[in-house]
């Protein structure tokens, strides 16, 4: 089913906001599959911010994979149709917050999206929040 997935209006006063939400959970394994078979899908989906990050850790593939879990959930919750994965990437804060950067055309949704991931050994989730308003 296409998106939006969750929808939610709610009033405050005269205050109206649209919260949308997308989701999206991953095998690692898969994505360590396709990654090691395919540069060119490396490239096309990954900035190399993310690139530089998860080579940085011990258990790469799991920041890769739940990386592409958040452009998924992104994707599902913006409803958009023609953004792609290139142009939503994530960006961790000193602390580890994971944090949305979108590319320059949808650079005024970029604050207004909320991104909480995780990762076990086998599976990769992403939960992302688009409040609208
Ligand atoms: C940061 C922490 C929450 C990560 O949890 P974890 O179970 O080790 O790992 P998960 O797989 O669930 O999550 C990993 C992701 O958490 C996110 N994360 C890291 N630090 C974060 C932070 N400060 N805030 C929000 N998200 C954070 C990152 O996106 C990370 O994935 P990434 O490195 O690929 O970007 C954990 O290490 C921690 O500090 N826990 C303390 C929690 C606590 O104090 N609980 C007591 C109150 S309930």
């Amino acid at each position: 089913m296409g998106p939006p997935y969750f929808t939610k209006s709610v009033s405050y006063g005269i205050i109206k906001t649209m919260i949308l939400t997308g989701v999206d959970i991953i095998e690692i394994g898969r994505i360590k599959k396709i990654i090691l078979t395919s540069k060119r899908f490396l490239k096309k989906v990954y900035t190399p911010t993310e690139i530089a990050y998860c080579n940085s850790k011990k258990n790469k593939w799991q920041h890769f994979a739940v990386r592409f879990a958040a452009k998924e959930a992104v994707w599902k919750a913006l409803g958009k149709k023609d953004i792609w994965h290139r142009d939503i990437s994530v960006k961790n804060t000193d602390a580890g917050k994971p944090e949305i950067v979108l590319s320059k055309k949808y650079k005024n949704l970029e604050k207004k999206i909320s991104l909480s991931l995780s990762h076990t050994d086998d599976y990769a989730v992403a939960f992302a929040i688009f409040n609208q308003k």
